[in-house]
């Protein structure tokens, strides 16, 4: 008897699995659009003067830059590295938005000398820096202040970035009382077009935002009276939320720039302001539900403790996501996804590591050698937070799209991995 196969975007899962291998990136191609015109529709079509920047660090491939390029969105980058891969791929560097808590003068240099459009600054001694390769350039650093909201975003610890002990950004006495904001304003070479702030991420309710927008609005209140500051632009970061096993559903874009929305509009129609460009940088809600992982089973044992432990040929290499922030994924035994389930089974990866695990106690039917599985939104933070531990070679990335499937990124090789040594 022929079982049913689980089917993502169009593609029989268990087929791709035998064509290219396990572990496997896949990423839904229509999935990635869908998010895309969800944003250019509910935002950069609904607000004027707004943009978009996907955040390369959930996935960043030559490909996605592309993508991103055709769908009308810029880039984030936060290093040299991400910001060549985005270069490569031909993205429009006025669309680039570069940052980092901590960038080297060379790739202050990069970016200034590859004419990005937005650099966002994290520090003063960084301020210094544009200022002083700018000049050296002849160029003038076009630059936003990354604002240090002091929300304190309910989220893992470890991805929130917007309370007051976090190490990004300034904060408002910083700007305002230590007189960071004004000295900036006074660099020959930095142009402070505006603000950043950044929540935090995977936030599935939107208070933190609005939180942070009236934050933002009251130092920009303060910042007007002292120091005559209004930003051309601001900059209100990613973080919208997606559904990882046991979440609320994914809500839509507009369920956090609307009201971050109004509250500006009508903020700044108050003051008299011209009201701002505005960019959003979402990066887990444009692929985190577009990609998932197959893997092949191996060991499949019980412990005397009552156990069921399932390995699967991958793991904290591809996935250091559980291990790292407890994060909960759904599996699915993907050439029997009809099966009844027994039990619950814990889901290993193979590295030399107990804390190597993927799921713990996931319900499943019960698994066999031999058998595939996929674990379900592993779009965002996996492939970009992927290593070599116990010289486990990188799974490749195949693009799905309504039932074609393209190889994106090969599998590496062993000889990939030592090819830099001497
Ligand atoms: N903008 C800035 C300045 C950010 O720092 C981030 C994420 C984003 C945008 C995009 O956030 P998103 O929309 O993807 O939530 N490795 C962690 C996530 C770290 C996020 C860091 N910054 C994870 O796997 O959950």
């Amino acid at each position: 008897m022929s079982e049913r196969h689980f089917i993502f975007d169009g593609c029989d899962t268990v087929a791709l699995a035998q064509k290219y291998g396990t572990p496997l990136y896949v990423m839904s191609e229509t999935y990635i659009q869908e998010r895309c015109a969800e944003i250019r529709t509910d935002f950069l079509e609904k607000y004027p003067n707004t943009r978009a920047v996907f955040a390369s660090k959930a996935f960043q491939t030559l490909e996605m830059c592309r993508m991103m390029k055709d769908a009308g969105l810029g880039l984030d980058v936060v290093s040299g590295g991400e910001l060549f891969t985005a270069l490569k791929a031909g993205t429009d560097p006025s669309k680039i938005v570069f940052h980092g808590n901590n960038k080297s003068a060379e790739e202050c240099e990069m970016a200034l000398e590859n004419g990005v459009g937005t650099i966002v600054a994290d520090s003063w001694s960084e301020l210094l820096l544009l200022d002083e390769v700018a000049s050296r350039l002849g160029k003038v650093a076009p630059v936003l202040i990354r604002y240090m909201p002091g929300v304190d975003s309910h989220t893992h610890k470890y991805i929130s970035t917007g309370h007051e002990d976090s190490k990004f950004g300034f904060s408002r006495r910083a700007l305002l009382f230590e007189g960071f904001l004004s000295q900036a304003m006074a660099l020959k070479n930095v142009d402070v077009k505006g603000i950043h702030f950044h929540v935090g991420s995977q936030l599935t309710e939107n208070d933190s935002h609005l939180l942070a927008i009236d934050s933002l609005t009251e130092f920009l209140r303060e910042a007007n009276e002292t120091f005559g500051f209004v930003p051309r632009e601001l900059n209100l970061g990613g973080g919208f939320g997606i559904q990882y096993s046991g979440d609320p559903a994914r809500k839509p874009v507009s369920y956090f720039t609307d009201p971050m929305m109004a509250k500006l509009t009508r903020w700044f129609d108050a003051q008299g302001f011209a009201m701002p460009s505005v960019t959003i940088e979402p990066g887990r809600f444009i692929v985190g539900e577009a990609g998932i992982t197959l893997y092949k089973i191996g060991t499949v044992k019980t412990t005397d403790g009552g156990r069921t432990y399932a390995a699967v040929d991958g793991g904290f290499p591809d996935n250091p996501r559980t291990a790292l922030y407890q994060a909960k994924y759904d599996a699915v035994a993907i050439g029997k996804p009809d099966a009844p389930q027994e039990g619950v089974t814990t889901i290993a990866g193979k590295c030399c590591e107990s804390g190597d695990i993927l799921i713990w106690d996931a319900p499943l039917p019960r698994l066999e050698r031999g058998d595939y599985l996929a674990v379900l939104c592993t779009g965002a933070y996996n492939y970009s937070m992927a290593s070599n531990y116990n010289r486990v070679p990188r799974p490749a990335v195949v693009m799905v799209k309504e039932g074609t499937d393209r190889l994106s990124v090969r599998r590496e090789t062993y000889e990939d991995m030592i090819a830099r040594e001497l």
